[in-house]
């Protein structure tokens, strides 16, 4: 028997269920590898977000999907009806946007490194926030904004120099980071005065985002303090009114049974009841807030089905099942040594007692989906498998190494399924190719 980690899944008659359906069903319908989508799940979870929210922090605020976590059309449909804004990291996040009608209002346009293309290209879109990371960023959108004559709302990036102990390729809150501004060398505080200055320019407020899989249940509530400290700073200092506050994203999930497990809507409200204190303390107009949730909006609402292709065991060292997809669909375990929970879905009540290597079918060693998964020992060619918890940050850093064309993406909804994403073709493929 497999640890089932998430309430959307369930085994029944040996069998893996998600979303409510059979997971064979889903996989001969639509063949494998497979990316499978639950709507219900990615529902429920924006709801948790918008409801706390507003319940806590009043309605001026907004939670926005961090759509780096899962980016396509359908994504940005069913966030956009769940009444939540976006936001994008490149053009590319954000013309799919736009062409899933997304309101541009209701987007932010971060990164770190904007060219002038991209940020000419989000004006004309009639973009909602830039969140502005450097000081190159601030003069071109100035001078953009000023050629189109409008003034462009903006938000600043403030790294608050926190260390979240996450894994070092998000952990961005310290002041080393190659995100923001910091609070500590001043720079914070200098940016703030020359985007005052910038006529073109209507700054709303600042921004932080200190990590993701975070689970330390304080991480928001001293990134307030911080922000809030700040902000009373900058009234001081340039009587500048912050009207918005984004605390970024980052509330962890569970991948693995160990994983603690972090109520969103608890934690928000004792952020709430923080921010409110602070702000009558600090004699500030309370800024609207925004949260910016990617993964624990669409990690549980995600599988991987795969299927066996070899079980290749070396006597006295070790074994590995191979499957038909790997690092293409999944990088997470090859770039951060990412847990993840594997289950055999077509066996999926047999005693699993054959210890191996998941690994995948491309060209590399480090093609590996995950370590000492044990599985049924009946484990052979055709089997099932699925990768639990897959909705964040698979589908969207996937690649096409090894010229593998990319999974399709099936989304399910109660008794309905439908394709979100294609499956690639081999013409898709070489669809660039002089
Ligand atoms: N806001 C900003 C500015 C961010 O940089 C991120 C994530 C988020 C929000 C959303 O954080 P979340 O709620 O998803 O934790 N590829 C890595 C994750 C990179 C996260 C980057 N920033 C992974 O697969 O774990």
């Amino acid at each position: 028997m497999s640890n089932l980690i998430c309430s959307n899944l369930e085994i029944k008659n040996n069998e893996l269920y998600f979303g409510g359906r059979s997971t064979k069903e889903i996989a001969s319908k639509y063949k494998t590898p497979l990316y499978v989508m639950d709507e219900v799940t990615i529902r429920a979870n924006c709801r948790k977000y918008v409801n706390s929210l507003n319940k806590y922090f009043g309605s001026s605020a907004k939670a926005l999907f961090a759509s780096k976590a899962c980016s396509f059309k359908r994504m940005y449909e069913i966030i956009s009806s769940e009444n939540m804004g976006a936001d994008v990291v490149s053009v590319g996040e954000l013309y799919t946007a736009l062409k899933a009608n997304v309101n541009p209002q209701e987007l932010y346009f971060h990164s770190n490194s904007k060219t002038d293309e991209d940020i000419e290209y989000a004006i004309s879109q009639n973009i909602g926030y830039f969140v502005i990371d450097n000081i190159e960023e601030l003069d071109a959108i100035n001078f953009f904004a000023g050629k189109k004559g409008i003034k462009q709302k903006a938000l600043i990036r403030i790294t608050p120099g926190i260390d979240t102990h996450t894994y070092e390729a998000v952990n961005t809150g310290k002041v080393d980071s190659k995100f923001g501004f910091p609070i500590e060398t001043g720079a914070g505080e200098f940016i703030t005065g020359e985007a005052l200055k910038r006529e073109n320019v209507e700054l709303k407020g600042f921004h932080c985002h200190v990590g993701s899989q975070l689970f330390d249940s304080d991480v928001f509530v001293r990134s307030a303090d911080t922000m809030l400290e700040f902000v009373a700073e900058m009234k001081n200092k340039f009587g500048f009114v912050t009207e918005i506050l984004d605390l970024g994203g980052g509330y962890g999930v569970r991948y693995v049974e160990s994983d603690p497990y972090i109520d969103i809507e608890d934690n928000i409200r004792q952020v709430a009841e923080f921010y409110k204190k602070k702000c009558a303390e600090l004699e500030l107009q309370e800024p609207s807030v925004r949260m910016e949730p990617g993964r624990s909006i669409v990690a549980d609402a995600g599988i991987t089905l795969y299927t066996a292709n070899t079980v290749k065991i070396i006597d006295g060292y070790k074994n590995y099942v191979a499957v038909d997809g790997g690092m293409g669909d999944n990088p997470r375990f090859a770039l951060y040594g990412s847990e993840y929970t594997v289950i055999a879905a077509s066996k999926a009540e047999e005693k699993c007692d054959f210890n191996c290597s998941l690994v995948g079918r491309f060209c590399e060693s480090g093609d590996i989906l995950q370590e000492n998964v044990n599985l049924p020992s009946s484990i052979k060619r055709g089997d099932l498998i699925a990768v639990l918890t897959t909705g964040a940050y698979n589908y969207s850093m996937a690649s096409n190494y090894n010229r593998i064309p990319k999974l399709p993406v099936v989304m399910l909804n109660g008794n309905e399924d439908y394709i979100a994403v294609k499956r690639e073709t081999l013409d898709d493929i070489i669809r660039n190719d002089v």
